[in-house]
């Protein structure tokens, strides 16, 4: 695999791409043409597409939902679960049928997946008519490579070395709400996690970087950030500086930008402080995905996730107590290698006495390089399969439940569109992260305003907008 020399690139990237910014001659290069962009995974990935799709804009392409009308297809893959690498490769059976109609088609991949030597090796191997693989730690050179296709392939993936890149340009998807990077990768090496390895290792943005960023959003409109990393509750460890994510929430809510939000956070380095902070401030919001994996404390140490059972509950009943209305969501995973059914109760006995907002579930899905692929496994498929649905039964009705004690009650909506499954109604968030569809006129769009709920659904609520 091509590794190119990492401080290079960084030379090259402090210098942006304006490159392109300042040669008019190269947007005429794909004028008329089109781009198809599909986005797996995370919201690291929806983020990362943010910059791929400035850069195609830059080049002249304008975006087509229709991969058969597209001149350039880009996958921003996602390597979390084996059923997102059959998505994928799903996809280049179509790209490799429209190629030959169309033979100056570019196929690009990016993401995750590209940072799976196994998976360029099969790229290589049984997919001849893929132009470009680029990484995670090199976006900024699409366009590059895009100007360089030559109809053969290129692979241009860095390692894990990568540092962080300031100066980044995104074409976003919405000018209201913003996702803002805080840190990249992750040194929590869960046992059965991939992202350590395609990601790479953790690299926090300097505090100052992120503030000036916060701060030109808030400048430009936006009402919400929402503060972005694998892992946020240890942004700072790697930094040389005496700061960790408590005082960047902090600072970031002393911007006064309306609505903060942060995701992913990890129940091993939520300290009491950070606590305090949400609870402080009004504009950082009462809701927290706090990923459980598993109510097991012994799978839990197979899983190397540092906490047990004991101590998820009482964090859990922490946070609840001290920040008010909170709201919580998490991610399991059932069917880890040789998880009994009584592993799989202590995990619905977790569930019930948090009756989580909502959930995330999934089936445990062995990815290769890491450590809990070598454990041999005892339970079929079947019974893991049973296991999520009883899982999902009980995560639906604590939802639900959730739900239902808004009923009649008056919230504050940022309101962000128009509903997609219904253009008469508006759509937008709570404070809480609940989805609402509104009744109300399309001025709403961008304000934060009162709604009162008038339905509740398990994942859902409807309202109508409100003087009051
Ligand atoms: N199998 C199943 N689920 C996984 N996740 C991460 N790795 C795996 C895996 N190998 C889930 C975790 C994580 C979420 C983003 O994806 O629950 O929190
Ligand atoms: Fe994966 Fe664990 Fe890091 Fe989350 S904290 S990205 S599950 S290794």
């Amino acid at each position: 695999m091509n590794l190119p020399d990492l401080k290079e690139a960084r030379k090259r990237t402090d210098k942006k791409v304006d490159y392109l910014e300042n040669d008019n001659n190269i947007k005429k290069i794909f004028e008329n043409k089109k781009y198809f962009l599909k986005t797996y995974g995370c919201q690291m990935n929806v983020h990362d597409s943010e910059e791929i799709r400035k850069y195609l804009e830059m080049l002249g392409f304008t975006s087509t939902d229709n991969l058969e009308d597209s001149d350039i297809v880009v996958l921003n893959t996602c390597a979390i679960r084996e059923n997102a690498h059959d998505k994928v490769f799903g996809y280049l059976g179509r790209c490799k049928h429209l190629k030959k109609e169309k033979p100056g088609l570019i196929v690009a991949i990016g993401g995750c997946m590209s940072q799976e030597e196994n998976v360029v090796n099969e790229i290589k191997t049984k997919h001849p008519y893929v132009d470009i693989v680029f990484g995670t730690h090199n976006i900024n050179e699409l366009p590059k490579l895009i100007l360089n296709a030559k109809g053969k392939l290129d692979i241009e993936v860095y390692s894990n070395e990568g540092n962080v890149f300031e100066n980044v340009i995104y074409s976003r998807d919405s000018k209201i709400k913003a996702w803002v990077n805080i840190m990249y990768g992750c040194d929590k090496f869960c046992t059965y996690c991939i992202v350590p390895y395609t990601r790479g290792k953790q690299r926090s943005r300097k505090m100052d970087k992120i503030l000036e960023e916060v701060i030109d959003l808030k400048n430009n409109g936006y009402k919400e950030v929402t503060l972005l990393g694998q892992n946020v509750n240890a942004y700072g460890k790697d930094l040389e500086e005496n700061y960790d994510f408590a005082t960047l929430l902090e600072n970031v809510a002393k911007t006064n930008i309306e609505r903060v939000r942060f995701v992913t956070s990890h129940p091993w380095d939520f300290t009491d402080e950070m606590i305090d902070i949400i609870a402080k401030y009004e504009n950082i919001m009462p809701y927290i995905h706090l990923p459980l994996q598993s109510g097991s404390s012994k799978i839990l140490k197979l899983m190397g996730r540092r906490y047990t059972k004991e101590e998820y509950l009482e964090l859990y009943k922490k946070i609840k107590s001290k920040v008010k209305d909170v709201a919580i969501t998490t991610d399991i995973i059932v069917g880890f290698p040789n998880e009994t059914e009584e592993d799989f109760n202590e995990t619905l006995d977790v569930v019930e006495k948090c009756k989580f907002d909502g959930a995330y579930t999934f089936i445990y899905s062995k990815r290769e390089g890491t450590p809990a692929s070598l454990i041999k496994d005892s339970i079929d498929l079947k019974t893991k399969e049973e296991r999520l649905y009883k899982l999902n039964e009980l995560i639906n009705k604590y939802s639900k439940e959730a739900n239902e004690k808004y009923l009649d009650k008056n919230v504050k909506v940022l309101v962000e569109g128009i509903s997609e499954k219904d253009s008469t109604k508006l759509f937008g968030y709570t404070d809480t992260m609940k989805l609402v569809n509104i009744t109300g006129d399309k001025s709403n769009i961008g304000k934060i305003v009162n709604v009162k709920i008038t339905d509740a659904k398990s994942f859902s609520l409807d309202g109508e907008i409100c003087n009051g």
